[in-house]
């Protein structure tokens, strides 16, 4: 399986989250998928996707090497959003805990979305086999480093099923 796969198989998860009772979710439950977010799947795309069709792109399709930059600064922007939601969430605020909660699900769907169309397909079809598997195995450390128990928690993806891939 590649990176990107493994992404799209964490947006799948995201999403069913979201479309079944994204207003239910509780502060633990929340604190838990942001933690996920900012330091599991987000930080595959900073620092294995992202970077690597920028550089790939760079000086050859200028154009496209900003919009994956811009995209990208989608992370920063829901990583203050989820830690401020979190913080009302604390105080119980819950008015305002609701409220960011839904703005951080409708920007993270539309972010999603738009990685699935603008980034997911370029990698696949433009980065080559060799160094698309090398950084398939870089993402594979970063989850086990998260850690595989809330990875698969989260994800719904077996053990099993990430020994083989
Ligand atoms: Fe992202
Ligand atoms: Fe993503």
């Amino acid at each position: 399986m590649d990176v990107v796969e493994i992404l799209m198989v964490d947006h799948l998860s995201i999403r069913l989250l979201a479309r079944c009772r994204p207003l239910e979710i509780s502060l633990y439950e929340f604190s838990n998928l942001h933690d996920f977010i900012v330091n599991c799947h987000a930080k595959i795309e900073d620092e294995i996707v992202f970077p690597v069709l920028r550089e790939h792109y760079i000086g050859e399709y200028e154009e496209y090497a900003k919009l994956v930059e811009w995209i990208g600064n989608d992370h920063k922007l829901l990583e203050t959003l989820g830690n401020r939601t979190i913080e009302y969430g604390v105080d119980k605020d819950w008015e305002n805990y609701r409220r960011r909660l839904n703005l951080y699900f409708k920007i993270l769907m539309e972010h999603n979305h738009r990685e699935e169309e603008e980034i997911f397909p370029k990698w696949l079809e433009e980065i080559d086999n060799m160094t698309r598997s090398k950084y398939t195995e870089k993402a594979k450390k970063i989850i086990e480093e998260y850690g595989l128990e809330k990875y698969t928690r989260l994800t719904g993806f077996s053990k099993k099923a990430f020994e083989i891939i």
